[in-house]
């Protein structure tokens, strides 16, 4: 990996050619809503200067459709933990892919994966696989409404995503074609406050069927919060679902439950599981999970059955991916480097006095930041000139979550690109943004209109 020098810059300031970048972002736009299957990769998610089309990746660099190379931080949305095209992942699934990907009857691997899975989830007894982290949230509050007999589930108001499907997007502002009786089956509590959370069942009583949250996102839980909704829930006859998709093989490889030491009813698995390759799991207590079997005699539970669930060649990437985790302690590296980091950008907001303004937040292995204006106020204008500026110095980040495959050259070459990013953003502090952001700002995902 080299980079070049600029005499006076620590990073990469080249200008950058982008003339198929641009071309694919007409043809894309004309085809795809949007422009892309998913809204977090979307243009408005990122300033004008974003590279619009990643062609390959290696490790935590990548490089556009017009061969400019970039270093990425969470990458894929957070699923590619080891780094992108990490050969012993890719091997694995080769292997696999060519012992056939898909057939009439299961697949010796399933059962082996299905191992493999509860045997680092330490209060779970049985597994489901599906594609989606949406799908098995969704199953979760499936199974729990099925379970309990009751139809309401409250989720945890102030974490940002659960589900593609209706029970969750019809509780935000991009409601649209969401009949108002299923949005309205979703009730909110707020995190770290148990309080809330009794408020609701005391509202509703008997008719909450689960409850589910992230057990941490940003902010860490009080030290009752979690062993105090799991005793209300238990209390209440309700579920306790959290949803580990992003703290899954991060927190610990056993989750956020095994690093808090409270386990839930349920847990929903994506992402890191597999390295990118798509595998999500439902995993949880067997008195809940057999109903969507056959070893009960009550009335039988629909729980998640695709025809790609069980894709032969991407449990065989998971299986690989915990084998590395455990092997090479990947969860240690991750926290390691995140602190890294952290630290070094923590050195630049005091340089450059933007105490307030930027924050880095979120525990090592998964560091976010926030970004606010003259005033203190959260600003999307001052995050679109940050992304703009660390673009410019080739580097990618919407967030600052690390793989496996962020090396101390990778994280010294981003704090040097956050420094200078700094300094511009000090300046349009001082002078005014519209001065330094080129174009319009970005905008969230979850909005009424564009
Ligand atoms: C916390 C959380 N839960 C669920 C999901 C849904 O996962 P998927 O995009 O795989 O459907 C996401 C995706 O971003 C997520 O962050």
């Amino acid at each position: 990996m080299t980079y070049v020098q600029l005499p006076d810059s620590p990073v990469n300031l080249v200008s950058r050619n982008s003339s198929r970048s641009n071309n694919l972002r007409r043809r894309a736009h004309r085809l795809i809503p949007g422009g892309t299957h998913t809204y977090a990769k979307g243009d408005d998610q990122y300033p004008e200067n974003a590279p619009a089309f990643i062609a390959r990746g290696q490790g935590c660099h990548v490089w556009d459709v017009d061969g400019n190379e970039f270093i990425e931080y969470g990458m894929g949305l957070r699923a590619v933990t080891l780094g992108h095209a990490y050969k012993p992942v890719v091997d694995a699934a080769f292997r696999q892919m060519q012992l056939g990907t898909n057939f009439t009857r299961p697949a010796r691997i399933e059962v082996k994966a299905a191992e493999t899975i509860l045997d680092v989830i330490d209060g779970a007894e049985m597994v489901k696989f599906a594609k989606n982290g949406s799908d098995v949230t969704t199953a979760a509050v499936r199974l729990a409404r099925a379970y309990t007999g009751r139809e309401l589930i409250a989720i945890c108001g102030d974490q940002p995503f659960f589900s593609t499907d209706d029970w969750f997007i019809g509780t935000t502002d991009m409601d649209a074609g969401i009949p108002q009786p299923i949005s309205g089956m979703t009730v909110k509590f707020n995190y770290n406050n148990t309080a809330s959370l009794r408020e609701l069942f005391y509202k509703y009583p008997g008719r909450i069927a689960g409850v589910i949250l992230e057990a941490e996102t940003s902010e860490p839980p009080d030290p009752r919060f979690l062993k105090d909704i799991k005793s209300l829930c238990e209390e209440k006859g309700s579920i306790l679902i959290f949803d580990e998709m992003i703290t899954g093989f991060r927190w610990d490889l056993g989750g956020a439950q095994k690093f808090h030491g409270v386990v839930p009813h349920l847990s929903t698995f994506g992402k890191a599981l597999a390295n990118g390759f798509s595998v999500a799991a439902l995993a949880g207590k067997r008195d809940i999970m057999k109903l969507g079997g056959f070893e009960h005699d009550r009335e039988r539970v629909f729980l998640l059955s695709t025809t790609h669930g069980a894709e032969t060649h991407a449990l065989a990437a998971a299986i690989e991916t915990i084998r590395i985790y455990r092997e090479k302690n990947v969860v240690e590296f991750l926290w390691k480097q995140g602190e890294l980091l952290r630290h070094l950008i923590n050195l630049s907001i005091v340089e450059n006095r933007l105490q307030g303004f930027f924050e880095v937040k979120g525990r090592p292995c998964n560091l976010v930041f926030v970004t606010r204006d003259e005033n203190l106020r959260p600003s999307q204008e001052f995050r679109t000139l940050f992304l703009q500026e660390m673009i410019r110095r080739r580097v990618i980040a919407p967030s600052l979550v690390v793989s496996f495959s962020h090396s101390n050259a990778d994280v010294i070459h981003t704090a040097e690109a956050v420094f200078e990013a700094h300094v511009v953003y000090r300046k349009a502090l001082d002078e005014g943004i519209e001065k330094y952001l080129e174009g319009r700002p970005v905008k969230p995902v979850f909005r009424k209109r564009n």
